[in-house]
């Protein structure tokens, strides 16, 4: 079994979300020593954006980069994602990312009656920090967005672990926190 962990917090060790995902990782690692885990830091290595010279293939490190992250991706079971909410949706960097793992025939296609995901079978887990709280609010565009992309290619299983609310006070940081880490879901 292949675990892909993705962070995407610029907030480096003060991040909440690089803290959930860590612990989200570790405990699927003590559940499955035999887990092979690949990392990518999108703050630290991060995804070319889309461009027309990469699309069209002129620029070789864009097309090599893209192949890259689309393979990673295939070829994990579990992804593990670090999801700031940055501006009501999620950092450029991760936007970056999906934008490179949604690709035509390889993870969804459009047939006669609709699009149809080719990435099923692999499970998603998002570590979601937000400063304020937006659960279930208009102004929610980061999780509707990840499950609708996850969903799009096929992901159905798609589990949000929340730390809500962190820039209200270091106590409700805390209690968010600490909330965050007692919902973290059994590996299965
Ligand atoms: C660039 C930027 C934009 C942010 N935008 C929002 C926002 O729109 N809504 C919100 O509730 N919090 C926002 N925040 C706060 C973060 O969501 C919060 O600090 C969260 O903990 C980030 O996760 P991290 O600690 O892993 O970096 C923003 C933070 C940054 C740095």
């Amino acid at each position: 079994m292949h675990l892909l962990h993705i962070d995407s917090s610029a907030l480096g060790g003060n991040s909440v979300t690089r803290e959930l995902s860590a612990a989200i990782v570790a405990r699927w690692r003590d559940a499955l020593p035999d887990l092979r885990i690949s990392y990518r830091d999108l703050d630290l290595d991060p995804v070319p954006h889309v461009t027309g010279r990469g699309l069209s293939g002129a620029d070789a490190d864009e097309v090599a980069a893209a192949a890259r992250t689309l393979e990673e991706f295939l070829a994990a079971d579990v992804i593990v994602i670090g999801a700031p909410m940055y501006n009501f949706s999620v950092p450029s960097t991760l936007k970056a990312w999906i934008d490179r793992i949604a690709v035509a025939g390889k993870t969804f296609r459009y047939t006669a009656d609709g699009a149809q995901g080719l990435a099923g079978g692999k499970q998603v887990i998002i570590a979601s920090g937000r400063g304020g709280l937006h659960t279930g609010a208009p102004s929610d565009f980061q999780e509707p967005y990840l499950r609708q992309v996850f969903g799009f290619l096929g992901i159905d299983e798609v589990t949000f672990v929340r730390a809500e609310g962190v820039a209200y006070s270091p106590e409700h940081r805390a209690e968010a926190l600490a909330a965050a880490h007692a919902s973290i879901p059994e590996p299965v």
